[in-house]
């Protein structure tokens, strides 16, 4: 099995696992606790039309903060006081990149890693691709390391792995968790969920398999695989 990481683009045709760390991959696999299903969506205007057609619950950031009128912002800890059939989600990076994926495509964190790493095993014919959404194109420590966590745990079940050096240096730094949780929380994006009062987004995002649930990606809309 070929393991490749790459930075908000994705190239592959076979299985790809799209990771925002802090925080759109952990709120959609928190929220699917409690929707069936998760309409990933780029903008604004898009997602209040969306929610009004379908009567859905509305979940959103622009710069980290609630958009005005939206039930919940994109927080996996306030998105567990909501439930329904569908939640329609707009974020800046991690439903942005979903969009351009072509593979089949699992959504993967901290909160889910091991899940998701024994379903992209499954599921992947030759190649699993993990696509870092970063910020605005930038490379993020967050979602660098979500990825090493998840290889780690895809070494469990297909040790003899061929990574690209990306692949590999994530595998490597992602080896120690305390190291791995002070990194995290020492980012600038935690910085920036700081200051907008987001402190126990952080802390949930870092929690380590609480959820054996595996988003998957599919026509547009995400649904729970289990
Ligand atoms: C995003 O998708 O841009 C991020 O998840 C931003 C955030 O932390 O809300």
């Amino acid at each position: 099995m070929r393991v490749s990481l790459s930075l908000e683009r994705s190239y592959s045709n076979d299985l790809a696992i799209m990771i925002d760390a802090l925080r759109a991959s952990t709120t959609i696999t928190s929220a699917l606790q409690s929707f069936d299903s998760i309409i990933p969506v780029k903008t604004i205007e898009k997602a209040v039309h969306l929610a009004g057609e379908l009567d859905a619950t509305l979940a959103g950031e622009r710069g980290g903060a609630k958009i005005e009128g939206f039930h919940v912002g994109n927080s996996p800890v306030d998105v567990q006081n909501f439930g329904g059939d569908v939640l329609v989600l707009t974020t800046t990076n991690g439903t942005r990149v979903l969009e351009g994926m072509k593979a089949k495509v699992l959504i993967g964190s901290f909160i889910n890693a091991a899940a998701v790493a024994m379903k992209a095993v499954e599921l992947a014919d030759e190649h699993i691709e993990l696509v870092m959404a970063g910020v605005n194109g930038k490379f993020v420590i967050e979602d660098f390391l979500g990825a090493g966590e998840i290889i780690s745990c895809i070494k469990i079940h297909q040790e003899d792995l061929e990574m690209d050096e990306m692949a590999l240096a994530a595998l490597m730094a992602s080896s120690d968790k305390n190291m791995v949780n002070d990194a995290v929380k020492g980012s600038e994006s935690a910085a920036g969920l700081l200051a907008l009062g987001f402190e126990e987004d952080i802390e949930f995002s870092l929690k380590r398999n609480i959820y054996d649930t595996i988003p998957i990606y599919k026509n547009g809309v995400i649904k729970s695989l289990k």
